[in-house]
């Protein structure tokens, strides 16, 4: 059986307006020629399908620039295929945004990823704690356990020193302080490497002293001036978020002070009522933009903080250019 053309018209809008996902077409000149509910919802266009068709594209997705550019671009330039994997939306959506060619113009495709985000997020969080939770293990286990172990040994090394006839060989006298060189050394690694695995500062007096004490060591030992600002609440945050505002100031110190050649650092911690704030600034050598992009795939640090501010549902903006420093500022929601 043939269908008339209404039918087949008919038939193809209850497809359209049935689909499990959003359907949007638009024509050569940028204007929308159907459109779905999911497609407008999606989207966040705010009007209900019948009245957008017709109506130029553009003038509908300002609140989305990099959807905007792309349909531009598709409309001015040659037809091109695009993919936005994902669009973040205020109210915590995200959707994925395809577009393909048409033989009269374009026809893009929504798809709500919220619900694989969070599972995403979800699972980083928890990848995330439970690596906390086993340098915790590590840390309390090398602090209660080897670190006493030590003690006792330099206890003994100290006692059996002193109870060495005074006309000792001087080579073996010699030998005895490098051996207790030797212990005080590895005392000193073991208490900071259990330290790094979980600075007990956190724990008892919080983010703010943790960070003033950390800086002020730096101070005492590199060239570098680091100046560290505070405001805000004192209130104790959630272990988990301290922890990780730590441990991300402590990568863009660490990095500026590889790598920027600055002569000032200055740190900022501001509480807000609902939001955390951490800004690390240099005013040292600095990148391109283009090189930028490329740097943040060369080492794990900085992608770690993305990874990291991204599960407690926060931002990580970086601006820089060459000649003018760089800085890395972290948002983190505290409710
Ligand atoms: N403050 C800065 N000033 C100038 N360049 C920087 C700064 N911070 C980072 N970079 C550049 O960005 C790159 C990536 O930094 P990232 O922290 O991700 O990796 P990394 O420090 O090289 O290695 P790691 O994985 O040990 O952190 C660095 O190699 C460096 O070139
Ligand atoms: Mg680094």
């Amino acid at each position: 059986m043939l269908l008339s053309e209404t039918e087949a018209y008919d038939f193809l809008m209850s497809v359209v307006s049935n689909a499990p996902l959003g359907i949007l077409t638009y024509t050569l000149d940028g204007n929308i020629s159907m459109c779905n509910q999911l497609a407008s919802m999606h989207l966040q266009l705010n009007q209900s399908p019948e009245t957008l068709v017709e109506r130029p594209l553009t003038d509908y997705i300002s609140h989305l620039p990099n959807l905007h550019s792309v349909v531009s671009d598709s409309v001015n330039k040659s037809r091109q295929a695009f993919a936005i994997p994902e669009l973040s939306f205020e109210n915590g959506t995200y959707i994925a945004v395809n577009g393909r060619k048409l033989a009269n113009g374009m026809i893009v495709t929504t798809h709500d990823i919220t619900p694989i985000k969070t599972m995403q997020q979800a699972n980083v969080t928890a990848m995330l704690r439970g690596q906390e939770k086993e340098r915790h293990r590590l840390s309390k286990e090398i602090h209660d356990g080897i670190g006493p172990l030590m003690s006792t040994i330099k206890l003994n090394i100290d006692s059996i020193k002193n109870d060495l006839k005074d006309d000792i060989e001087k080579n073996t006298m010699l030998k005895f302080n490098a051996i207790q060189d030797l212990i005080k050394d590895a005392s000193e690694d073991i208490r900071s490497i259990s330290h790094a695995l979980m600075p007990s500062a956190l724990r008892d007096f919080g983010l703010r002293s943790t960070l003033e004490n950390l800086i002020q060591k730096i101070n005492q030992s590199e060239t570098v001036k680091v100046s560290f600002y505070f405001s805000g609440s004192e209130d104790r945050l959630n272990m988990y978020t301290e922890i990780a505002v730590y441990r991300m100031a402590k990568e863009l110190i660490n990095n500026a002070l590889k790598y920027a050649n600055a002569k000032q650092i200055v740190v900022q911690l501001i509480r807000f009522e609902h939001m955390i704030q951490l800004s690390v600034e240099d005013d040292g050598k600095g990148c391109s933009q283009p090189i930028l992009e490329s740097m943040i795939t060369s080492g794990i640090g900085l992608q770690n903080i993305y990874t990291r501010t991204e599960a407690l549902k926060g931002t990580f903006i970086i601006d820089s250019s060459e000649g003018n420093g760089f800085s890395g500022t972290i948002e983190i929601p505290t409710e």
